[in-house]
C-alpha cells in the first residue's frame, strides 16, 4: 500500500543543512494500522508530510497504490491526495470562521463535487465521529476533543485509502486522546483503511498493529504492538 525506499529529504537554512531523513526504507501493508515513535527532531513529522505529498524529498521513493508521488506533478499530487489521502494534524488545522459541516464538506468542495452530493456525505462524516449534533458550531464553539472529532470526519470524508495523522492526540487530555485514538482504530477496521499516526506517547503508538522508531532521521526498530510494549516494559 504504501512503499518507501531509501527516502532523504535535507532542509537547508542558509549556510546550514539538516539531515531529517537519511534513508528511510518502510513498507505500510493494506489495512495496517503504523505508529512512527522517536525523540523530537527525528523526523517523524518530515517522513509523514512526505508520504502525504505534503513537501517533496531529497532522494528516494514513496509509492502509494502503485503511484510514485516523485513522478507525479504538483497538480497530480493535489488532487491523489485530495482524493486518496485523509491528514489529521496536532493543531487539528480547521477553518475557525467555518462551521464544523463547512469544515467537513471543503474537500469535496474542492474537488467540485456538486454541494447537493456533499451534503449526505459531510452528514454522514459527522454522524461517524459522533458529532452530527454540533454541525452548526464553529471551531472556537467546540471542545478540543470534539474539534479533532471535525478534523478526523474532514479526513473521512472522501474515504480515503490511507489515514495520516501526526500527535492527534499531543493536544488532548489522555482520557480525550485515548477516545479519539479509538475513533481512529475502529473507523479503520470498519473501512479497512491503512493508517499511520505519529506520537511521542507509547500508550497512542500501542493502538497501532506495529511500531517503528525514527532517530536521526533512520529507523531504528520496528516491532509488532505486542512485542514493543512487551520491549517497553523490560
Ligand atoms: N521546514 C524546515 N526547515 C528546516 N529544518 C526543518 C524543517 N522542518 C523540519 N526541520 C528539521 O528537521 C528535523 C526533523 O524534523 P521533524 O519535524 O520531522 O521532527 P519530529 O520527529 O516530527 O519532531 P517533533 O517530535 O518535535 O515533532 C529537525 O531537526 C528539524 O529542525
Ligand atoms: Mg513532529
Amino acid at each position: 500500500m504504501v512503499v518507501v525506499r531509501d527516502l532523504q529529504k535535507v532542509f537547508r537554512q542558509g549556510d546550514s543543512e539538516v539531515q531529517a531523513l537519511a534513508g528511510v526504507s518502510l513498507d505500510v501493508a493494506a489495512g495496517e494500522f503504523l505508529s512512527i515513535m522517536g525523540p523530537s527532531g527525528s523526523g517523524k513529522s518530515t517522513l509523514l508530510h512526505l508520504i502525504g505529498g505534503l513537501d517533496q524529498a531529497s532522494a528516494g521513493e514513496i509509492r502509494i497504490d502503485g503511484r510514485v508521488l516523485s513522478r507525479m506533478t504538483d497538480d497530480e499530487i493535489t488532487v491523489f491526495r485530495r482524493r486518496k489521502i485523509g491528514i489529521v494534524f496536532q493543531f487539528f488545522n480547521l477553518l475557525p470562521a467555518h462551521s464544523a459541516e463547512e469544515n467537513v464538506a471543503l474537500p469535496l468542495l474542492l474537488d467540485h463535487r456538486r454541494p447537493r452530493d456533499v451534503r449526505p456525505c459531510v452528514e454522514a462524516a459527522l454522524a461517524q465521529v459522533g458529532l452530527l449534533h454540533r454541525r452548526r458550531h464553529r471551531p472556537d464553539e467546540l471542545s478540543g476533543g470534539e474539534m479533532q472529532r471535525v478534523a478526523i470526519a474532514r479526513a473521512l470524508v472522501i474515504e480515503p485509502i490511507l489515514l495520516l495523522a501526526d500527535e492527534p492526540t499531543g493536544n488532548l487530555d489522555s482520557k480525550t486522546g485515548e477516545e479519539i485514538l479509538e475513533l481512529i482504530k475502529e473507523t479503520a477496521e470498519q473501512t479497512r483503511q491503512t493508517v499511520v499516526i505519529v506520537t511521542h506517547d507509547a500508550r497512542a503508538a500501542a493502538y497501532g498493529d506495529r511500531i517503528i522508531t525514527l532517530k536521526d532521521g533512520r529507523v531504528v526498530s520496528d516491532l509488532g504492538a505486542a512485542a514493543a510494549a512487551s520491549g517497553g516494559r523490560q
